[in-house]
């Protein structure tokens, strides 16, 4: 019984994962459906976009957003909810993204598994420029 209720409780897990911007509400350790459901409406504003440089990652806690910018420039935003079990990633070392509860690294520019045990990418969300601003979110 015990491994039944794991393997469902982990299969909801990676489906609220993948939702546009499950990451966005912080969603995975508490209640997946309600945030996710009103985080999904809209875009968020998190900061000004010089405060991410080529090369480099910068987390949005509050927002449950990693943002990163690759040599070219080009801007990726990535939930922080890690496709292990649902638990929001708080430490970003250089652009390495590090899960407190097992370990799982990411790569903050591609959002791709470093370390197991994830073994699933973070899920993308839309990420653009305006005025100025960085905003991730849905696409209007
Ligand atoms: Fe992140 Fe397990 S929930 S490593």
């Amino acid at each position: 019984m015990p491994a039944r209720s794991s393997a469902s409780r982990r299969t909801v897990l990676r489906g609220a994962a993948v939702a546009p911007v499950a990451g966005l509400g912080l969603a995975a350790c508490s209640a997946p459906g309600e945030q996710a459901a009103s985080a999904a409406t809209s875009s968020v504003e998190l900061g000004a976009e010089g405060e991410v440089a080529k090369g480099t990652a910068k987390l949005y806690r509050d927002h449950g957003v990693v943002v990163s910018r690759d040599a070219a420039g080009d801007l990726k935003a990535y939930s922080l909810v890690c496709t292990h079990a649902g638990c929001v990633i708080n430490k970003l070392r250089g652009t390495t993204l590090v899960c407190p509860c097992h370990g799982s690294e990411f790569d903050a520019v591609t959002g791709k598994v470093v370390q197991a045990p994830a073994t699933e990418p973070l899920a993308e969300l839309p990420v653009k420029v305006s005025d100025g601003r960085i905003v991730a979110g849905p696409a209007a």
